[in-house]
């Protein structure tokens, strides 16, 4: 699933310098992961190897443009660094919701423990900040730095609520924009950094547009988190209910019915159960409605486009736009 038929059509409006620099993208990740040792190789490699969509290093290249220079060592670095921290993310991630399945396969913690889960995941960080340190620049690394202290106040702020009855709608939206939008937000800045077009200009504009995309993106993963089915999202169905995480869904839900309204989230205790409270929150209509958010974010995003940019360009970002609520994993 590394690259989905949405992301294809980005790459068709986006023009012919992006299949290189995602193959180009493929080369320095496998590479990344092979040269520190047996054990990154080996859980952190194949975090890697087993795909994921590599949304965020595509809007960095998207938003750096076709004058970028092609395939060039510092921009190649930015979406390099912006994905080796979400991979990171993921790893620590999967510890941190008790995660079994990633991607399709079995998650890092699920295959070797917490312990060599959460080393792995460290390693990738460092890995990703060597890789951005190499530019040069500090303005780069202060971006993908704030984005990262963002990502971990946002899975401390997932923990500090974790089976709440109460939460309100604004704190699942800080806690989205923390983990999620902020990195969508960086790729874009990092993209507007390096470029060598009018996007360069554009730096916050852009990085609004990733903010914006970014947290309908998290709106819509807890969307498919609630309607599966695994084989399509390559997680677990209802593994936000398992681990105590309160989402959209689940709070519009629990306004629709009662039932919901009474579940304490501690009782869903199996598989079976979760998918069954997964039912009555589809049942309610609370995935259209958070979808329909999700929509209007994106609708939202593609208006806030620049105008100064290349028709081409700006056609392209709103395919990655459209791409986050069309996805299907
Ligand atoms: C998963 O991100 C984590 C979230 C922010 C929801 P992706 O859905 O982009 O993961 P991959 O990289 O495609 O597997
Ligand atoms: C996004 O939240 C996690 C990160 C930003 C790392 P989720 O916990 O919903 O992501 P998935 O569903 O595990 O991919
Ligand atoms: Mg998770
Ligand atoms: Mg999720």
């Amino acid at each position: 699933m590394a690259v989905g038929a949405s992301v294809e059509a980005v790459v068709e409006a986006g023009g012919s310098h992006i299949p290189p620099l995602m193959a180009a993208l493929e080369q320095r990740l496998a590479a990344l992961a092979a040269g520190h040792g047996d054990a990154l190789a080996r859980h952190g490699g194949e975090t890697i190897a087993a795909g994921g969509k590599r949304l965020r290093p595509l809007a960095v290249f998207v938003v750096a443009g076709p004058t970028a220079p092609a395939g060039g060592p510092s921009l190649l670095r930015a979406a390099a660094a912006v994905e080796l921290v979400h991979s990171a993310t993921l790893v620590h991630d999967d510890v941190l919701d008790g995660a079994d399945l990633r991607r399709g396969r079995p998650t890092v913690v699920a295959a070797a423990g917490r312990r060599m889960a959460t080393a792995t995941g460290d390693l990738l960080f460092s890995r990703a900040f060597a890789e951005l340190a190499a530019n040069g620049r500090p303005d780069e690394v202060r971006v993908l730095s704030g984005a990262s202290t963002a990502l971990a106040r946002g899975e401390l702020l997932q923990r500090a609520d974790v089976f709440a009855s109460d939460v309100a709608v604004e704190r699942y939206i800080l806690r989205c924009e923390l983990k999620t939008a902020r990195l969508f937000e960086a790729a874009c800045r990092l993209g507007a950094l390096e470029s060598r077009g009018p996007a360069r200009g554009q730096v916050a504009e852009l990085g609004g547009f990733g903010r914006r995309i970014g947290l309908a993106f998290q709106l819509l993963d807890d969307v498919l988190d609630v309607s599966g089915p695994a084989q399509r999202t390559g997680k677990r169905r209802g593994a936000d209910l398992l681990d105590g995480t309160v989402t959209l869904p689940l709070i519009l839900a629990r306004e629709r019915d009662p039932a919901l309204a009474d579940l304490d989230l501690r009782s869903v205790a199996t598989p079976a159960q979760a998918e069954a409270v997964c039912d009555s929150i589809a049942a309610s209509g609370a995935l259209e409605e958070a979808r329909r958010r999700a929509v209007e974010l994106v609708v939202e995003a593609k208006d806030d486009i620049p105008a100064a940019l290349p028709a081409a360009q700006r056609s392209a970002l709103r395919l990655i736009a459209d791409g986050v609520v069309e996805r299907y994993s």
